[in-house]
């Protein structure tokens, strides 16, 4: 792994800093093995009970991702026309900048979590506080494998516009847990500065 594998030397906190979410890749392929290690850090993520509750597609053939894709621009369509009709048109115009930039990624990610149901599904007051321990482990995977492709060079983008095309991807990947998210990846074409964070002060109160 090590040679297709490049690591930067740097501490947890300096890839903290780094991530940028990315938009614009190179259209270089990236390797399987750098995957595998972005899953491999996604899945030494603490977990509610170690329920490990993710699962990964990993879309990189490019005949594959032009169908999830193409998948995605029907249910957005749909969206559009049917779900969520006198929506801001500027949400909907958004998720179709977000499949634009799924276009072109090298790799894109999709996570789901077999434990949780699908969106929608009535749920009693216990089974919602575990959707919600399993949400947040996945979102400590997701943040995992971000802060591993800063270790490796590799921009990432975290997406949840897939969600105006969540019955029809679902379908297309015939599963039967949540989709949570959808991660794209590659080497970066640009490098943004960090966007605007609101100040601590605002946001913390010492007791
Ligand atoms: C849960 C989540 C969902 C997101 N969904 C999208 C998305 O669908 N499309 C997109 O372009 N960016 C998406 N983003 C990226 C955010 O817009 C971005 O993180 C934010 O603007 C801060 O910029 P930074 O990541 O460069 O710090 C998402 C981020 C998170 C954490």
């Amino acid at each position: 792994m090590s040679e297709i594998v490049n690591y930067k030397m740097m501490t947890v906190t300096q890839a903290i800093k780094d991530r940028r979410s990315i938009r614009k890749f190179k259209p270089d392929r990236i390797a399987k093995q750098q995957i595998e290690l972005l899953i491999s850090s996604a899945c030494a993520a603490p977990s509610g009970k170690n329920r490990q509750p993710w699962e990964f597609i990993v879309v990189m053939d490019e005949i594959e991702r032009d169908k999830v894709c193409n998948v995605m621009e029907q249910g957005i369509d749909q969206s559009e026309k049917e779900r969520f009709v006198g929506t801001q048109p500027a949400i909907i115009s958004s998720a179709r900048n977000t499949l634009s930039i799924m276009r072109k990624a090298p790799a894109t990610v999709f996570i789901f979590s077999p434990d949780i149901p699908h969106i929608g599904t009535p749920r009693t007051l216990l089974e919602s506080l575990y959707d919600l321990a399993f949400v947040q482990s996945i979102g400590a995977a997701i943040q995992n494998m971000l802060l591993s492709a800063v270790e490796i060079g590799l921009g990432s983008l975290w997406i949840c516009d897939v969600y105006f095309a969540y019955e029809e991807l679902v379908k297309y990947f015939q599963q039967d847990g949540l989709m949570v998210a959808a991660v794209s990846l590659g080497v970066p074409d640009e490098m943004p500065g960090m966007r605007p964070r609101k100040p601590i002060e605002e946001l913390v109160q010492w007791r």
